[in-house]
């Protein structure tokens, strides 16, 4: 199921991403996390970026946040709403994040504090950012959690994190991410240490938020099933680039034309019901290179079924070959690669 938000695509783009790069040094080597990663989107979409451990999904979305350690090492350009993100300083990044765009992570036990109220941790999240009065924050705080959809939101206000299921506890740390209502959310794995059924009810209350806020949501996964159901364009990340984008109807819909065997693979691996959510997938035979020491040419040959020579010397630049379906690759599939 995808969100209806073309109604709601009238602000052109929300965030402009533009050849960012950032690497870090990892042992005398440098690692190229992410490597001219280039996307927009557009104010109240989804958009699912995916791929395998390591290909610089998270590394990508902190450094738009300005969330990365000191070390590594940024460049190009992200804007959002038209501001420049990168380079900017950490007090003025501090004041948009919460306030213009916020980031979930993936274990709400470790974003929240155990020794404290759940609801003192959103008042806290509103009054950081907010000149309000403590009880006008508290007044806030149980409206935020009845926006999340907790039930006796005035009681669980008084709870502590660890007298609420893990569910519970992510819808907790949503409430905290949309105390100043961002017009851009990223959920990174915010759904992975869930069960299934909890995964697709936080899912859905994503993207129903989405819509109540007329917020833009970057979701970060494994799962490119995830993508199929809930995302409007999906990205596929590989050894920080981005090796195929598409409209999710495109590669999904009937008649669905993935042209990487790389995604071809992604999909196949999609989980099943009777497969726990967070179990590691068999995703594509072979490992992730070791990012300090990529092959010459495409990234994914030594992996790739179809690799020919050129692949293994030159690197497929990622070219928008039809209908806002970018690829890179020399030798895509042929119906979408299913077998
Ligand atoms: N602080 C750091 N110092 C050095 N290398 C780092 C640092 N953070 C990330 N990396 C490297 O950057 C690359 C991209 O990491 P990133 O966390 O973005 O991957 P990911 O796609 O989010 O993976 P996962 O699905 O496992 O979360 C990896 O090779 C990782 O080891
Ligand atoms: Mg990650």
């Amino acid at each position: 199921m995808g969100s209806p938000v073309s109604s709601l695509r009238t602000n052109g783009s929300l965030l402009e991403v533009e050849d960012l790069r950032v690497a870090f040094a990892a042992g005398g080597r440098e690692v190229r996390a992410v490597d001219g990663v280039s996307y927009k989107v557009d104010a109240g979409s989804t958009l699912a970026i995916i791929g395998e451990s390591g290909s610089g999904k998270t590394v990508g979305c902190r450094a738009i946040m300005g969330l990365l350690p000191a070390g590594a090492a940024i460049s190009g350009s992200a804007r959002l709403r038209g501001t420049e993100l990168i380079g900017l300083s950490d007090a003025a990044l501090r004041k948009h994040r919460g306030s213009d765009m916020a980031m979930v992570f993936q274990d709400p036990a470790r974003s929240l504090n155990p020794t404290m109220r759940v609801g003192a941790q959103i008042t806290e999240a509103i009054r950081t950012h907010r000149k309000v009065s403590r009880s006008e924050a508290h007044v806030q705080a149980v409206e935020l959690l009845r926006l999340v959809r907790i039930p006796a939101a005035d009681r669980r206000f008084y709870e502590y994190p660890h007298q609420l299921s893990g569910g519970m506890r992510q819808r907790v740390v949503i409430a905290m991410a949309l105390a100043c209502r961002p017009k851009l959310l990223i959920a990174d794995e915010a759904t992975t240490a869930l069960d299934v059924t909890t995964q697709a009810q936080i899912m859905e209350l994503l993207l129903e938020l989405q819509q109540e806020l007329d917020m833009a949501l970057i979701f970060i996964s494994h799962d490119l099933g995830l993508a199929a159901s809930y995302a409007d364009e999906v990205i596929v990340m590989y050894a920080g680039k981005i090796v195929e984008q598409a409209p999710a109807k495109r590669l999904f819909g009937a008649g669905g034309t993935v042209k990487m065997r790389y995604t071809r693979a992604l999909l196949d691996a999609i989980p099943h019901l009777e497969r726990p959510a967070h179990t590691e997938l068999p995703v594509v035979s072979g490992r992730p290179p070791d990012p300090t020491m990529l092959p010459p040419g495409c990234s994914f040959a030594p992996r790739c079924p179809s690799a020919a020579d050129d692949c293994r010397t030159t690197a497929p630049g990622l070219i928008e070959h039809a209908q806002s379906h970018r690829w890179a690759c020399w030798h895509p599939c042929e119906n979408g690669g299913a077998a």
